[in-house]
């Protein structure tokens, strides 16, 4: 496989998902586009044989690819990731002018690293939820799609200690300026929702604006750098590397495993909505997949989770911040994520597995675990894992920069991440149980 066209097409795919209305309306048109069917959780399903796809909330999306036969005989192979990127979100009365400039108030989503956002030029995108000329209330997504605001830094000359002390105040320092003189005073924020929903909807009649979830995103192209191309710079790698290679894998592998993706919302934010994994959104499409309480306990058992989030390769200026046995690098491979506290799901049976799936698929493999001294982060695995009891290994390749607005990962470890996932869903054997 040609490895930049291979990055060229996920590279596509995360600039193009902005928000995770965006992450699940771009997959669910690429499910579609492969002759996947749209179920909606509404609905009576009826016996289920065949390609389908659920969404909740339209930022929560589940695949899955089964024949009545092989679900219950051999258990489903699942991939889950998320759909939720760290960002600055709008708040609902957000207009501010200060100094004849029009300014937006936001609310920090997840565990920014605020630093960053400073000096880029930000677009606007998300659900806006309107009233149409019906009385009806419909959502519709939007995207300016162009650099509408940014965040300026203080000049060093007005902060002279910027460089050591430098504080940021979430809610005075990062208010993002979108205008400036006249205009800031009269401006109408929901109709300048309204014009752009009529620009990127035009058969649309909407009356009014009722509500919206927006946040901003940094407009910078993703691309691969270095002076060997090693590298991938872009927003949003943590986690949309791991769904859109996730879905790859997914569509791209054989059909004889009964087979499942999750891309769940809420990770960044500790994974607590409907739409999120704790939320009931997998154990209710595995309890109409399975039919019975018994033929679900078998199913669980049968099957297996791979949890697919990125992690953090050591950074060569502040390498003790790893342990030094346990710290991945960039391009040598998806690392293993082990913790005794069960901040990450994996035990010795579903690492292994995993580590034999790598040597099947000559993908090389690497350890992590944090610092004993340090917080250990976590994922949807050990989630996924309580509410289901699924046996799980939590993976993800190593990055630099999580949680900036410009992350970085190895150009090479997304193909190996590829040719793992694929090589687990085609995969006929291990689960099954020894006798
Ligand atoms: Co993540």
């Amino acid at each position: 496989m040609d490895s930049s066209r291979f990055n060229t097409r996920l590279l596509s795919d995360i600039q193009n998902s902005p928000t995770p209305f965006h992450v699940v309306h771009r997959m669910s048109g690429l499910l579609l586009e492969r002759g996947f069917k749209r179920l909606h959780e509404r609905d009576n399903w009826g016996e289920l044989g065949g390609s389908y796809f659920v969404t909740r909330n339209d930022t929560s999306i589940i695949a899955f690819q089964t024949t009545p036969q092989n679900i219950h005989s051999g258990g489903i192979h699942m991939v889950g990731a998320h759909t939720d990127s760290p960002c600055l979100r709008v708040k609902p009365n957000p207009v501010i002018n200060k100094q004849g400039y029009l300014q937006l108030s936001v609310e920090v989503y997840g565990g920014v690293l605020l630093n960053p956002w400073f000096d880029r030029d930000l677009s606007l995108a998300g659900r806006v939820t309107c009233r149409d000329r019906d009385m009806a209330i419909r959502s519709v997504l939007i995207d300016f799609g162009r650099p509408v605001a940014m965040i300026p830094s203080l000049a060093i000359h007005l902060d002279p200690d910027a460089n050591h002390k430098r504080g940021i105040n979430a809610q005075t320092d990062i208010t993002p300026i979108l205008l400036c003189q006249a205009e800031a005073k009269t401006h109408d924020f929901h109709l300048m929702l309204q014009q752009q929903i009529e620009r990127q909807h035009k058969n649309i009649p909407i009356d009014k604006v009722l509500a919206y979830e927006l946040s901003f995103h940094d407009m910078q192209a993703p691309a691969i750098i270095g002076l060997n191309n090693d590298f991938i710079a872009s927003a949003r790698l943590d986690n949309l590397l791991s769904c859109f290679i996730g879905l790859r894998a997914f569509l791209e592998a054989d059909t004889a495993p009964a087979k499942l993706l999750i891309c769940n919302d809420h990770e960044e934010i500790g994974s607590v909505s409907g739409s999120g994994a704790q939320g009931d959104f997998l154990e209710t499409v595995l309890q109409r997949l399975a039919g019975s309480d018994e033929q679900l306990a078998r199913l669980t058992d049968r099957s297996m989770l791979i949890s697919c989030d990125n992690t953090h390769g050591i950074h060569p200026n502040y390498s003790d911040r790893h342990d030094a046995n346990h710290a991945p690098i960039l391009n040598q491979g998806p690392a293993i994520k082990t913790n005794a506290n069960q901040r990450y799901a994996t035990n010795s049976e579903t690492g292994a597995y995993f580590r034999q799936l790598c040597e099947q698929a000559e993908v090389p493999v690497q350890d992590f675990a944090a610092r004993s001294d340090m917080r250990c982060g976590s994922t949807i695995g050990p989630i996924t894992a309580a509410r289901t009891g699924i046996k799980t290994v939590d993976i993800g390749i190593p990055q630099f920069a999580m949680h900036s607005i410009r992350e970085t990962c190895g150009s090479r470890d997304t193909e190996y991440l590829y040719k793992v996932l694929r090589h687990y869903f085609s995969d006929t054997g291990p689960l099954r149980h020894q006798p």
